[in-house]
């Protein structure tokens, strides 16, 4: 009934050429797809060109960050017009990288929300818990902090259109993926706390990305998982045929 939604982050990687190769790459493949949303996300640089291989087709385009000002003195940083002019659908927001890196709060990231939904795009909204979170049994706790505080002050419809990535830290990058069974507990606490923030109706439209070392032989078994939606994918996503194999896999 939820669609399923791959998405791919490319993160700091790929030239525009390179990026384009991809694009052309994976054009190719999923040129029309129905059963799945397939959303790529190279860096800034290369959105403008990936965007015009793909524009007829059913891939779509992502961005993996913006500011949320609409324009002005704002050095280095990109606003949501921007990012529509080019043919983004999709922003990613509050990735782990951005809020441990670049030092993101929830407040940030909140913000980057309303304005992403303001604009006609749909949100990719990172949480996740610390590996030494989870050792403390504090998971949830995380997950609930960050739901609440990311998702402050929205109607149950602007919710309704975001959707959630649920990336365990210790995860991301580091080729050790949570359980299926893991995930699965994960995302069923997310969809339960959204009821709570919300109601049923808004938690069983919410969808609900898996993310975290996702691969073409792990893909099938968090797909089964009731309440896991989709992936969000890093590293696998840098290659034509493993990005392909795990968008094929995850509908089977
Ligand atoms: P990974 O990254 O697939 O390389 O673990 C996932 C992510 O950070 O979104």
């Amino acid at each position: 009934m939820r669609r399923p939604i791959i998405a791919g982050n490319w993160k700091m990687n790929k030239t525009v050429d390179e990026a384009v190769s991809i694009a052309v790459g994976l054009k190719r493949k999923f040129y029309t797809f129905s059963e799945a949303d397939v959303v790529i996300c190279p860096p800034f640089t290369a959105l403008s060109k990936v965007h015009e291989q793909i524009v007829d087709s059913s891939i779509m385009l992502g961005a993996q960050d913006m500011y949320w000002e609409e324009s002005g003195a704002f050095t280095g940083e990109i606003s949501p017009g921007m990012l529509k002019d080019v043919g983004c659908r999709y922003v990613i927001a509050g990735h782990s990288e951005r809020r441990n890196i670049f030092g993101e709060t929830d407040e940030d990231v909140n913000k980057k929300l309303k304005i992403i939904l303001k604009h006609g795009m749909i949100p990719i909204m990172c949480i996740g818990e610390q590996l030494e979170e989870r050792d403390n049994g504090m998971t949830f706790e995380i997950l609930e902090k960050q739901l609440t505080r990311d998702l402050k002050g929205f109607a149950k419809e602007q919710a309704a259109r975001v959707i959630i990535a649920y990336e365990p830290i210790w995860a991301i990058g580091t080729g050790r993926t949570a359980t299926p069974q893991q995930a699965q507990e994960s995302h069923r606490y997310i969809r339960d706390f959204v009821e709570r923030l919300y109601d049923r109706e808004t938690s069983v439209k919410i969808r609900i990305q898996y993310g975290g070392s996702v691969k073409p032989d792990n893909i099938a078994q968090l797909m089964a998982q009731e309440d896991v939606d989709g992936a969000l994918v890093g590293g696998a996503s840098l290659d034509v045929n493993s990005f392909t194999e795990i968008v094929e896999n995850a509908v089977k």
